[in-house]
């Protein structure tokens, strides 16, 4: 029996992909993407559970992927047929009741109740909230300025500005707010498609004292007359309820979560870039005026949600490949954002570049709810952050998130402010 060129390319790019998928932290997959968009852009996946199926690289096929009605979230009916045991995860058994998982009519009931909280008209009232967080950071790093000690700038910044801002929109205490985001940082990797089994005990640890700090918090505010994104969320799941809290508990955590994680990973990685590419750098140090289309860029060079997965409903098409209800297909948004075919010299960081439309707040029903909330932070921190430290520069190489395959990020970035 001969083997064809067909079959080599689709061996090989199974290879890259078994590359990809490996609970570390991983400082470049943009190599791997590119072989696997090359040798077989819509990849038959023979790995096991979530990870078979599909697997797309393509803009195009991504951003079908997203928006067609004919795939679905992989909710919990769906976990049920993909991963039989998912259940006995205590933490991924709340999560996957959350928004991120559901699909018609619950996604639409939970969506509505949040989606108010987070439209430019309310995001821009926390302008000044942002703007004052931005500015006590970095005067906090000035003092380390006669110091020649490198700083992690994920502690230092990346972190501390998300964290302010969930906690404005939860209500909470500073105390709260770190511990909650302490705990969310530790659980995050149940958003992951990998985990080594010491990351998976490691995460249902910490997935259980946030999962009961959540409960004490809805306790705490039982009662409350108040209209907030937390009101909001408890009355779409039902009320208060102890004995049937489940969805409520989980929507919290995803929430909580999501709505920092991503940001911290984000917003190192996009220091990170400015950092090895010191022309751009230069440019948005003196034109602060570009900072939206530099966010834009930075999103679609390097971002925290590199994988999207769905499931279809019904038989649908990607290219010439018929793809039956009940298969898993997965996009790899990473390597959407860096398609040849969509972006000229995707490679290229250029924060001048026209529409870069990344889809890295993924699209269609469930684009990012975060999304306005996410820009408005990193336009006001990374060209202050420049024009405050116009000489930093990496002090050593930065240690990535680990498990890092869906949710990027980097863990330390440690720089040394004045070059
Ligand atoms: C740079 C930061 C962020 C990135 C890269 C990001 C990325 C994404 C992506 C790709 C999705 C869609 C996933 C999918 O369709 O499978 C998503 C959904 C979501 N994001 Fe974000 N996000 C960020 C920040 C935020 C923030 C700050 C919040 C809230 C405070 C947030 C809340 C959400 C929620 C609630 C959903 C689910 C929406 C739904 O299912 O209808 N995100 N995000």
């Amino acid at each position: 029996m001969t083997t064809s060129i067909h079959d080599t390319a689709h061996e090989q790019a199974v290879v890259h992909l078994q590359q990809l998928m490996k609970p570390r932290g991983n400082p470049d997959p943009y190599r791997e993407y590119d072989r696997i968009r090359q040798l077989a852009p819509v990849l038959k996946s023979p790995l096991p559970a979530a990870l078979g199926g599909y697997v797309l690289s393509r803009h195009e096929d991504c951003a079908h992927l997203l928006r067609d009605r004919a795939f679905a979230s992989i909710d919990p009916t769906h976990m049920d047929t993909v991963q039989p045991h998912w259940r006995t995860s205590r933490t991924a058994h709340h999560v996957h009741q959350a928004i991120g998982f559901r699909n018609p009519p619950d996604h639409t009931r939970l969506r509505a109740a949040m989606a108010p909280h987070f439209t430019p008209r309310h995001i821009t009232e926390l302008h000044s909230l942002i703007d004052e967080t931005v500015d006590d950071l970095l005067d906090s790093l000035s003092a380390h300025t006669p110091s020649t000690d490198p700083v992690d700038l994920i502690e230092a910044a990346a972190r501390p500005l998300p964290v302010a801002v969930m906690r404005t929109l939860f209500g909470l205490d500073s105390d709260t707010a770190r511990e909650l985001a302490r705990l969310g940082h530790l659980t995050a990797p149940t958003l992951d498609l990998i985990r080594s089994p010491a990351q998976q005990q490691r995460m249902e640890h910490a997935g259980t004292q946030l999962l009961e700090a959540f409960r004490e918090l809805i306790a705490a505010r039982a009662g409350a007359q108040e209209s907030s994104l937390l009101s909001s969320v408890i009355e779409a799941c039902g009320g208060p309820d102890p004995a049937n809290d489940e969805e409520l508990v989980g929507n919290l955590l995803f929430l909580f979560t999501a709505g920092h994680e991503t940001l911290v990973g984000f917003l190192g990685l996009a220091v990170r870039t400015l950092l090895q590419h010191p022309d751009q750098a230069e440019l948005l140090r003196n034109r602060p005026d570009l900072a939206p289309s530099a966010v834009e860029e930075l999103l679609r060079y390097d971002s925290s949600i590199q994988i999207t997965v769905r499931m279809a409903q019904q038989p649908v098409h990607i290219g010439e490949h018929a793809i039956e209800p009940g298969t898993t297909v997965l996009g790899l948004l990473g390597a959407a954002n860096r398609d040849p075919d969509r972006t000229p010299e995707p490679h290229v960081l250029d924060l001048t570049r026209a529409s870069p439309s990344p889809l890295s707040f993924g699209g269609g029903a469930h684009y990012c709810l975060g999304s306005f909330l996410a820009r408005t932070e990193a336009q006001a921190l990374l060209p202050r952050l420049l024009q405050r430290f116009p000489h930093m520069s990496l002090a050593r190489a930065p240690t990535y998130r680990s498990p890092g395959t869906t949710l990027r990020g980097i863990e330390h970035l440690p720089v040394h402010l004045h070059g």
